[in-house]
């Protein structure tokens, strides 16, 4: 039997990201040149509510949008080296400022991997927005930029997190458990 445990409501998650676009637009409005505009970089699929929910948070301010989709087979924290890119960036980003937005953060693997293949397509700067920064099992340091929520363990499902593709739509951010 599984059940589900409210962790985040949805009020404590639109606050929360309502003060991390303060916080980018702050940040990226001394960054940016008057000629310049911020690329946010969703990494699907995970990150697809937390993209639109931060882009707007955001608000009113030079960025572009883009995504991509990365497949994982890593076993447990070990290696990364059975990631691919399934769809790729659409834009160049070299000589770009840019922001990668990705659902939560494990064992890490799959940013540090991301942000290494990147960064070899010379950004003018590279940093990492996540929903979630869960803990217990990093096994890479990894930079974590703006970070909303923190939590040392557990499985989470909701605002883009899926257990087997499910439970992404949920509003809110919930711990399933087994018992
Ligand atoms: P890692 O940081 O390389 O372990 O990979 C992070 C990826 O694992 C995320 O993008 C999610 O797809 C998945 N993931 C890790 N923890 C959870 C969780 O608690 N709920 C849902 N997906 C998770
Ligand atoms: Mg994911």
């Amino acid at each position: 039997m599984s059940a589900k445990n409210l962790i985040y409501p949805t009020e404590v998650i639109a606050s929360r990201v309502a003060a991390l676009g303060t916080l980018i637009k702050e940040d990226y409005g001394k960054l940016l040149a008057a000629d310049e505009s911020l690329l946010v970089v969703g990494v699907l699929n995970g990150a697809f509510i937390f993209m639109a929910d931060l882009t707007r948070a955001i608000g009113d301010f030079p960025l572009e949008i883009d995504f991509v989709r990365l497949s994982s087979y890593q076993n447990d924290c070990v290696s990364s080296n059975e990631i691919i890119i399934t769809k790729d960036l659409e834009k160049n980003i070299k000589g770009r400022h840019v922001l990668i937005v990705e659902d939560i953060a494990d064992c890490g693997l799959t940013l540090a991997w991301l942000l290494e293949h990147l960064q070899k397509r010379e950004p003018a700067s590279l940093k990492v927005a996540v929903a979630v920064d869960k803990k217990a099992r990093r096994a890479t340091e990894i930079p974590l930029d703006y970070v909303a929520f923190s939590v040392e363990d557990g499985f989470l499902v909701g605002y883009g997190l899926d257990y087997a593709e499910n439970y992404r739509a949920l509003p809110a951010i919930y711990e399933i458990t087994t018992r």
